[in-house]
């Protein structure tokens, strides 16, 4: 398993802080928790375990009775009335996390990753305008991408719902800043993976579906060459960057691209896979027309703002990585891999 150092730096920032995570028994939000309650945080945890994302109530097993679960929806205006009232920083991750899923049901998409997320600024605005809120874009805001490395001024050219829902809600980020002065910051991630993630579909963290496929010695289908390229950011790395935000007011009203700054070909990181784990099939097929229409192109994350403003700096590569994620599937195996709800 790889674990991140204890920073003092940030202990002054984050102990006994009232902390609120929302998505948190997702992989991110999760994996989170498990950093704050390491600093002493007081961390309260919302979570709507809507399918088929990725709330698991064993990723806060260990950290049970250190935080504060609440099975609600972002979208109730009266839990979060209450909820937001006493939080210092407000980590809001709740999503609807699936690029193609929003295509088929668009109004399902901009409720929760538009009118959920306008939902919380408005609690905070008029119960706890002093909270700092910290927002989980994606890298599909861009669009198709014409040049790589991409940093925070390339265009966003959104080309599904998610991606216009994420940028929506990023702009009303930015909005609630300028406006209203609540602090923000806004991570544009990259394609994510790693321990605590749903395994139960290929609808995102692909990496982490195939490291499922690979252990259960099935097909790891790749459409097309494989040959397009994409920036794998590990959820540890992930949340040391968010806490190194969340601690740092300089940076409030600032958008980050947030990856590994690496680029990998779809193709090599599946081919890693199956060298680490040992075992599964690659198999080509040609691109499904659905995929291919909202295909961007290769993505390269330009991470030079965020090692500059944050000092941040990824600390595990691909391999690593995916070995950290595999050594965590095969302990706790039978608490993720289920099959569709
Ligand atoms: N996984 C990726 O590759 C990736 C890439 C870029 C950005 N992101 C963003 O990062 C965030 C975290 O994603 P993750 O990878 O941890 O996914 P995840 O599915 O593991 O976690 C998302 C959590 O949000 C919860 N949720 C969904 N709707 C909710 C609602 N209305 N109210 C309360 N909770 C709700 C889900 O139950 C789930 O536990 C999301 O905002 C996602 O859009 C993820």
């Amino acid at each position: 398993m790889i674990n991140l150092p204890y920073r003092k730096d940030l202990e002054h920032d984050l102990s006994g802080k009232q902390i609120m995570i929302t998505g948190g028994l997702g992989m991110l939000g999760s994996t989170l928790a498990h950093e704050l309650v390491r600093y002493n945080a007081k961390v309260t945890i919302v979570d709507a375990c809507i399918e088929p994302y990725g709330a698991n109530i064993f990723n806060v097993q260990d950290i049970r009775t250190l935080v504060d679960v609440n099975v609600v929806d972002i979208r109730d205006r009266e839990a979060m009335k209450f909820l937001v009232k006493d939080k210092d920083i407000i980590f809001n991750f709740a999503a609807q996390v699936s690029h193609n899923d929003s295509i088929n049901d668009p109004f399902f998409d901009a409720d929760i990753n538009y009118i959920g997320h306008l939902n919380m600024l408005e609690s905070i605005r008029k119960y706890n305008p002093r909270a700092k809120i910290l927002f989980s874009g994606s890298r599909l805001q861009f669009g198709q991408i014409e040049k790589t490395p991409v940093n925070e001024t390339c265009p966003l050219r959104p080309k599904t719902p998610y991606a216009l829902n994420k940028t929506a809600a990023e702009n009303m980020y930015a909005y609630y800043y300028a406006v209203h002065g609540i602090p923000c910051v806004i991570f544009r991630i990259s394609n994510s993976y790693g321990i605590r993630c749903q395994m139960k579909h290929s609808k995102y963290s692909i990496v982490n579906y195939f490291i499922r496929q690979a252990m259960e010695d099935k097909d790891l289908v790749v459409f097309g060459d494989g040959e397009q390229i994409r920036d794998y950011i590990y959820v540890m790395d992930l949340v040391e960057a968010f806490l190194l935000a969340a601690a740092n007011n300089k940076v409030n009203g600032e958008t980050f691209n947030v990856g590994s700054g690496v680029g990998s070909k779809f193709k090599d990181m599946v081919k890693s896979v199956v060298d680490i784990v040992g075992k599964g099939k690659i198999k080509h097929v040609p691109w499904p027309e659905n995929y291919l229409n909202v295909e961007t192109g290769n993505y390269i994350a330009d991470i030079s703002k965020i090692r500059k403003l944050l000092n941040w700096s990824p600390r595990s590569n691909l391999s690593e990585g995916i070995r950290g994620t595999y050594e965590y599937y095969q302990r706790y195996k039978e608490y993720y891999f289920k099959d569709m709800a």
